[in-house]
């Protein structure tokens, strides 16, 4: 699956009248995209032009931001290794590292688990 964020990101900021925090990047899925501190990880992804950030876990539907507010769970990114981070409420840190999360996530050194419930 090629990711929307594979080739040169997008950005669809407003660019005038906006004071903006330090310049910082984070990687996703092992590219680069430039974000700013102060933002959330789907602010920076919705600027750089990617709408999907998860697949469900029974279909491997994509899904993306929905509600921006931190109550859908509809955003859910494995961050810095840790599965099911909702990316509207985590704030942006320079470097840090953002997997596209397939179906449940996983815990880095533990099984995965078959999934037999939840998600479309
Ligand atoms: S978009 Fe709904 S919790 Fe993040």
């Amino acid at each position: 699956m090629e990711h929307q964020h594979a080739r040169e990101p997008m950005n669809r900021r407003v660019e005038d009248g906006l004071q903006r925090g330090r310049a910082v990047e984070i990687v996703v899925d092992g590219l680069p995209v430039p974000a700013f501190e102060g933002e959330s990880v789907a602010a920076a992804l919705l600027a750089a032009g990617t709408r999907v950030l998860r697949t469900t876990a029974r279909h491997g539907a994509p899904r993306g931001l929905y509600c921006g507010i931190g109550v859908c769970f509809e955003c859910v990114m494995t961050v810095d290794r840790r599965p099911n981070v909702r990316t509207c409420q985590t704030p942006v840190r320079d470097g840090m590292e953002v997997e596209t999360q397939r179906g449940e996530g996983q815990w880095p050194g533990i099984a995965a688990r078959s999934s037999s419930r939840g998600g479309a």
